[in-house]
């Protein structure tokens, strides 16, 4: 796919068929992930791949019960940590979390080295007619690092990127986009 299509054809996918990635394409994201540059080519990141849905959907309950503690708004706490549907990990057939090992001043360093690798791995996924979003709400995981270890993510590292994937069930139409320049010096 021609590089400026991919990067705007993307979009954030929420509704997934009941259908997984086959493991060669699943192995391309990931290694489109680790192609991404890292400050002192570091690559920090550490992956946990997840497939298996029942376990998918015991992150997204974890996750909102987390999250129905938050002193949010209560619209907020109601639309998605109280909701019946998975307004988590919105049921997707695959869960790639991101992690790296802790450390503070490392930190910001590493939150931008997943961030490149996600989006590789997003624009490789729409490569391959597979959906993805990132999921933020993934993060309030790290509170409770004893449900993390026991998916593999030790007690030394931390969820940067949380990333769904699947095939898409929805087709939304592109959000739109503001390019502000604060200033062009010439
Ligand atoms: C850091 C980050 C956190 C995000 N967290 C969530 C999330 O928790 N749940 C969700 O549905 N979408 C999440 N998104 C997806 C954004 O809502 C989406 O990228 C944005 O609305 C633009 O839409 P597009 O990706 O289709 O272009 C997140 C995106 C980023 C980059």
């Amino acid at each position: 796919m021609e590089l400026n299509a991919c990067i705007k054809g993307r979009r954030s996918i929420r509704l997934y068929q009941d259908k997984s990635a086959p493991k060669e394409i699943v192995e391309k994201i990931l290694n489109a992930g680790i192609w991404a540059p890292s400050g002192m080519n570091s690559q920090p990141w550490r992956f946990v791949v997840i497939e298996n849905r029942d376990i998918i959907n015991k992150l997204s309950k974890r996750t909102k019960e987390i999250l129905s503690k938050m002193p949010w708004p209560t619209d907020i706490l109601q639309k998605y940590a109280k909701s019946e549907k998975d307004t988590i990990f919105y049921d997707a057939p695959l869960l790639i979390l991101l992690c790296v090992p802790k450390k503070e001043e490392w930190r910001q360093v590493n939150i931008l080295d997943c961030g490149l690798a996600a989006q590789n791995m997003f624009l490789t996924a729409y490569q391959e007619g597979l959906g993805s979003c990132f999921i933020g709400f993934g993060w309030y995981l790290n509170r409770d690092p004893a449900f993390l270890a026991d998916l593999g993510v030790p007690a030394d590292h931390e969820v940067i990127a949380p990333m769904i994937f699947g095939y898409p069930a929805e087709d939304p139409k592109p959000k739109s986009r503001e390019l502000r320049i604060l200033k062009w010096i010439s």
